[in-house]
């Protein structure tokens, strides 16, 4: 697909995915890349513009992550936001020193409106500031174009050269202009048209997938979760019926989930297999208690089913999987400890006799594949799906794992997601379900004592899973959800609410 392109190039600013959402929210696709990507490659792809990202360190320091000087000879307008100024401006020639005013947080700025970076924003405006260091003395040729009281150089550039930078942080929302700014750099300085919109981003991707894929056999592994089912429909306008989608229903989905998925895709002309493997699954389980464990079993599970069904139709020519542009960012960089082994739908290419991979939602962030798959008219239902883990509810039963055990943790999900919808709360909070804990409690009933299960409440927000803070739910919604539970669910006489946020808890409980 070719669309024009914004590199981003890291420096290891803790902003950096903020600034590539910004500039594709402004219109412009955008991509993050190393600092160490090498200039060949950067100019192979034919940006219309570079932004150096903010970072940690001090340019003058020996360890410093830098640039070849030759990539201000290229042509590419740049703009260099914090650690990205400074670095432009040290390596023309100026000066970064450490300021003896630290400034952080919101700041007051004065900008020169008339030029092009700030055209259209307010003289006197806010910024988000954070740094120690400071460019002392600017390069030949470069001019002040913004200074707050403490950072005479709040932001300089050459115009001629299209060389910008700012000591400031436009994509952080406490920058009230910020966007306008960012917009000005995009339009104005690196003259983009702006043709990143998803309604046509989605039909350009079909165009190309109907392009590679047209008369070829395509297999994909459908967990009806969003990101899967998207890219199935895409690969289903592109070829109709010579792709084939596997479901596999573990036993382990939520209440009617697979009849769900089923009936959605029934709707679709392509081959839909849905195994009901349930009893596979569960077997496999029995007493089983260890969370490590069950994981495993249900990975190695899933794949066998699947290789089982993908043997019926032969050799594929392609596999879809719904990749998408974090995990493409993420995967090779990090070197973390297990903390659980996921288990993903997506990771199938070793049992599968295929040729190649095709992953249509590779270049695009989860909000952006939920705006995709509402321009495909997929039902809202399925598009703002919250992350379901591949071993569902297996994960949710602390302890062995029970076909009644099961049953009681779909009543009490079910009730959970209708009272959070009832509150109008089911777009605001990013994840949340229910865990049966392998807690067993006395309370009192009609007169009568029991001994019944403890269910706890999981509600968290977060933007990535990396890190979740516990969701506020108000204390007359958790009432709500408590009675029903206690009523409408045989065995529970108790729920608890988690407010733990990540870390040091996880969001799942195992
Ligand atoms: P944790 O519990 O590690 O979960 O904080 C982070 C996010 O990942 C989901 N999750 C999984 N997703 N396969 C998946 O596809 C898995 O094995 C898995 N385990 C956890 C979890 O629901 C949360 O959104």
């Amino acid at each position: 697909m070719n669309h024009e392109l914004i590199i981003i190039l890291d420096f290891g600013g803790q902003y950096n995915q903020l600034i590539a959402r910004r500039v594709r929210d402004l219109g412009v696709y955008c991509e993050v890349l190393s600092y160490e990507t090498d200039l060949e490659e950067i100019k192979a792809k034919n940006p219309k513009g570079i932004i150096f990202t903010g970072g940690p360190s001090v340019v003058t320091d020996e360890n410093a992550p830098r640039i070849s000087k030759e990539i201000f000879e290229m042509g590419i307008p740049i703009l260099g936001i914090c650690y990205g100024v400074q670095l432009m401006a040290y390596l023309n020639g100026g000066v970064v020193e450490a300021s003896e005013h630290r400034e952080y947080g919101k700041t007051s700025l004065k900008v020169d409106s008339k030029n092009k970076l700030f055209d259209g924003v307010l003289e006197d405006t806010i910024c988000f500031m954070s740094h120690t260091y400071y460019i002392s003395k600017v390069p030949e040729n470069f001019k002040v174009i913004a200074t707050t009281e403490a950072c005479p150089t709040a932001a300089i550039c050459n115009e001629e050269r299209n060389l910008y930078g700012v000591q400031f942080h436009p994509e952080v929302t406490h920058t009230t202009e910020g966007d306008k700014i960012l917009s000005n750099f995009l339009y104005k300085i690196c003259n983009c048209s702006g043709d990143w919109v998803m309604k046509d981003v989605a039909n350009k991707i079909v165009e190309s997938l109907k392009e590679k894929l047209d008369g070829k056999k395509v297999l994909c592994a459908l967990s009806g979760g969003v990101d899967s089912t998207v890219a199935a429909i895409m690969v289903h306008r592109a070829i109709g019926k010579n792709l084939t989608c596997i479901y596999v229903d573990t036993g382990l989905m939520r209440l009617n989930e697979s009849d769900e998925v089923e009936a959605m895709f029934s709707g679709y002309d392509l081959n839909f297999i849905r195994v009901d493997a349930g009893e596979r699954f569960l077997s496999k389980l029995k007493n089983i208690s260890d969370p490590e464990t069950k994981r495993k079993i249900i990975g190695e599970e899933f794949i066998r089913v699947f290789e089982e069904e993908a043997k019926k139709i032969g050799t594929v020519d392609y596999l879809v999987q719904g990749t998408i542009y974090p995990d493409v960012i993420e995967s090779g960089t990090k070197h973390s400890a297990v903390i659980k082994s996921h288990h993903n739908v997506g990771g199938l290419p070793d049992v599968v006799d295929f040729k190649e991979i095709v992953e249509p939602l590779r270049d695009l962030f989860k909000d952006e594949v939920r705006k995709v798959g509402l321009a495909l008219d997929i039902p809202e239902s399925l598009v703002f799906r919250q992350p379901f883990p591949g071993p569902g509810l297996a994960i949710r039963i602390i302890g062995d794992i029970t076909e009644e055990k099961l049953e009681i943790l779909r009543k009490t999900d079910y009730i959970f997601r209708d009272e959070i919808k009832n509150a109008g709360l089911d777009r605001e909070i990013w994840q949340y379900f229910t865990v049966l804990t392998g807690l067993r409690s006395v309370g009192v009933m009609g007169d009568e004592r029991t001994y019944g299960y403890t269910i706890a409440l999981r509600g968290v927000n977060s933007v990535d899973a990396m890190s979740a803070e516990f969701a506020r739910i108000p204390y007359d919604i958790l009432e709500k959800i408590s009675v029903r539970l206690v009523n409408e669910v045989r065995d529970v006489n108790r729920v608890v609410y988690d407010i733990t946020s990540k870390p040091p808890s996880t969001i799942e409980w195992e």
